[in-house]
């Protein structure tokens, strides 16, 4: 007989929905694949940017910005870009954007602040550079333009519609705040379905 028989079910199924809560917080991956440390970033050409996530983070859409470590300032590349799946894409066309080898994408919600990833360090080439790594545009993705410095008055240069962002039923939308509650809730019940078991057994 297992050990765990021993004490009633419902202290168990207690015990393991505690231990259990802080993995339904934090279950999110999110990884920006593209760029990659040390690429190089052509102005006047199309760069691809794409990402994997977890597919049931409750993220949907995001913003992107791009930074420098040595200047303040960002660019707001696009807001609101549809994430509903666990891999996108999105391809940047860069127009004098300044030349510099500390710059960084972000992605977040920028309404309440919330980073979801962070790129690795890479470079932003004048046009013609030859350095320039030549990656190939991310196909079907949206092309989203670039242009200047970066510009604390600034807007982001493109804002995806809200029907673009893809979000499965309507009926779900009620309870998309909810969702890591949900997903807490989905732990507990099958921890109790395990404490239910062990007792059987
Ligand atoms: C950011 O969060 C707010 C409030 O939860 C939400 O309404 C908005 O759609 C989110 N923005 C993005 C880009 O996900
Ligand atoms: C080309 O880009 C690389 C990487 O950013 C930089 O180190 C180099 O100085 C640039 N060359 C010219 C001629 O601007």
């Amino acid at each position: 007989m297992h050990v765990l028989s021993y004490l009633p079910s419902g202290l168990l199924s207690l015990f393991f929905a505690w231990y259990l809560l802080p993995l339904a917080y934090a279950n999110s991956y999110f990884v920006i694949s593209q760029p990659s440390k040390g690429n190089i970033w052509a102005n006047g050409a199309v760069n691809p940017i794409s990402w994997t996530k977890g597919l049931l983070d409750g993220v949907n859409s995001l913003d992107i910005e791009l930074a420098r470590l040595s200047q303040d300032g960002l660019i707001f590349v696009a807001r609101d870009v549809p994430a509903t799946s666990s891999t996108g894409a999105l391809n940047l066309l860069l127009q004098d954007v300044p030349a510099g080898d500390d710059y960084y994408l972000l992605f977040l919600n920028s309404t309440h602040g919330v980073m979801y990833a962070s790129s690795q360090r890479f470079s932003i080439a004048d046009a013609g550079n030859s350095s320039a790594t030549s990656a190939t545009p991310a196909a079907g993705a949206a092309t989203v333009t670039v242009s200047g410095a970066p510009n604390p008055t600034a807007v982001f240069a493109t804002t995806f519609p809200p029907s673009a962002n893809g979000v499965s039923a309507p009926g779900w939308r009620a309870f998309e705040g909810a969702r890591p509650q949900l997903l807490a809730l989905s732990a507990v019940m099958v921890v109790c379905a395990l404490g239910g078991a062990w007792t059987v057994l």
